[in-house]
């Protein structure tokens, strides 16, 4: 099956109430994965959006507690992340921009479910960064993207990369697990204690985790033309390695006010995505400023340059063709990683100013839903 009725935006079933959360710039871009690998610097780079509290070691209580998101919603303290998209040539890498992500919302249950808030504390992952190819599990049927040009008819998805040469942007897509186990707020691979309804993005969750939360869906779109329009023979590389796309995955930390996000799933019935249509969001002034979601930004624990162009990845992590599946131990010999510094903020302060929290963080368009009832 294909996951295009959504991601075309085209077939929404109306009978789904659903929101689009825009995010209109990374937080930071970083080798920072609190879920995948606490203390330390992540394997590869991210480009992770939302929260300012994020960093090594952030827990649910820092989130509720930051100060600031580069999401729409100030009661939505959660951080987003993919993995960066570079684009590979005869010069190295170079990251490739996006405009922030869309954090679709969708309220899908089936007949005998409710649509359930997220519980304080979830964590969740899905994807996995070392496919390389087409698994045919739910999981890699959640994964997908999409070749955007508004001059030509809609192409379909495709679950890794499939045609590249995008003029309006190469859009990664991520729909996550929807069903809780009700008990676990994480687990040791980061996935069990969540699982995917019968149809992966709506229908019935198994017994074994019956709680069928309001389901989110990233989308990102990368604006991959400027590239494209060089003709030098480069190719498109996520920051996990991969050239095929098949290793695209998502994180989510929830950082919601649970009380908020839980009127917003019983009482938002708008099915046309509009944000702004939410009464509890834009009747209670709960959205954010584009110029507050622009001027957030996270410190980055890491002094190393992620947006290229550089001659090996961030982490210096090999790119693997496949079909068969990488490895963590896939690097490029004799390639260092950089390392953690300090990060108190005379140090940052005392540093060069890649250092200064924020200058990895690229600029954006700003963002706001309506924009996206053009494009979607
Ligand atoms: C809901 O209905 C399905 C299909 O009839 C059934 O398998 C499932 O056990 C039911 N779940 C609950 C919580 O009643
Ligand atoms: C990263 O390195 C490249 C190449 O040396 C340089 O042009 C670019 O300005 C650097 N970016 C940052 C944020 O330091």
């Amino acid at each position: 099956m294909r996951l295009s009725f959504l991601a075309a935006g085209l077939l929404v079933p109306s009978a789904y109430a659903f929101w689009r959360l825009p995010c209109a710039t990374p937080v930071v871009n970083s080798r920072i994965d609190p879920i995948i690998s606490p203390g330390k610097a992540s394997s590869h780079a991210h480009t992770i959006m939302g929260s300012n509290a994020i960093g090594y070691n952030t827990q649910f209580g820092d989130l509720r507690s930051s100060q600031c998101t580069t999401c729409m919603v100030r009661d939505d303290k959660s951080a987003y992340w993919i993995p960066e998209l570079y684009y590979q040539n005869g010069k190295g890498f170079q990251a490739v921009d996006h405009g922030g992500m869309v954090v679709y919302y969708l309220q899908r249950n089936a007949a005998n479910e409710t649509v359930e808030a997220f519980p304080d504390g979830l964590r969740m992952f899905t994807g996995n960064p070392y496919s390389r190819s087409f698994a045919g599990t739910s999981e890699s049927k959640a994964i997908s993207w999409n070749c955007i040009n508004f001059n030509g008819p809609g192409q379909p998805d495709t679950p890794g990369f499939g045609n590249t040469n995008c003029p309006n942007g190469l859009r990664a897509q991520v729909f996550f697990p929807a069903c809780w186990d009700g008990v676990n707020l994480d687990s040791p691979d980061h996935k069990s204690h969540m699982a995917y309804p019968d149809s992966v993005d709506s229908g019935q969750c198994p017994s074994t985790h019956p709680h069928h939360l309001v389901s989110i869906f990233f989308e990102v779109w990368f604006n991959v033309a400027q590239f494209n329009n060089l003709n030098d023979g480069g190719r498109f590389v996520l920051a996990n390695g991969d050239p095929t796309g098949y290793g695209l995955h998502g994180d989510f930390l929830n950082g919601w006010d649970r009380s908020v996000l839980s009127r917003a799933v019983q009482t938002c019935t708008d099915g046309s995505g509009v944000i702004e249509n939410c009464p509890v969001f834009q009747n209670e002034g709960r959205f954010v400023s584009n110029a507050d979601m622009n001027s957030c930004a996270a410190s980055n624990p890491l002094q190393e340059n992620v947006s290229g162009p550089i001659p090996n990845l961030p982490g210096c992590v090999a790119v693997t063709n496949g079909p068969g599946p990488a490895s963590s131990t896939d690097l490029v010999p004799g390639c260092t990683a950089a390392a953690s510094r300090r990060s108190s903020d005379e140090d940052l302060a005392a540093r060069a100013p890649e250092a200064v929290p924020g200058v990895n963080r690229r600029s954006h368009r700003a963002m706001r839903g309506q924009d996206w009832l053009l494009s979607v």
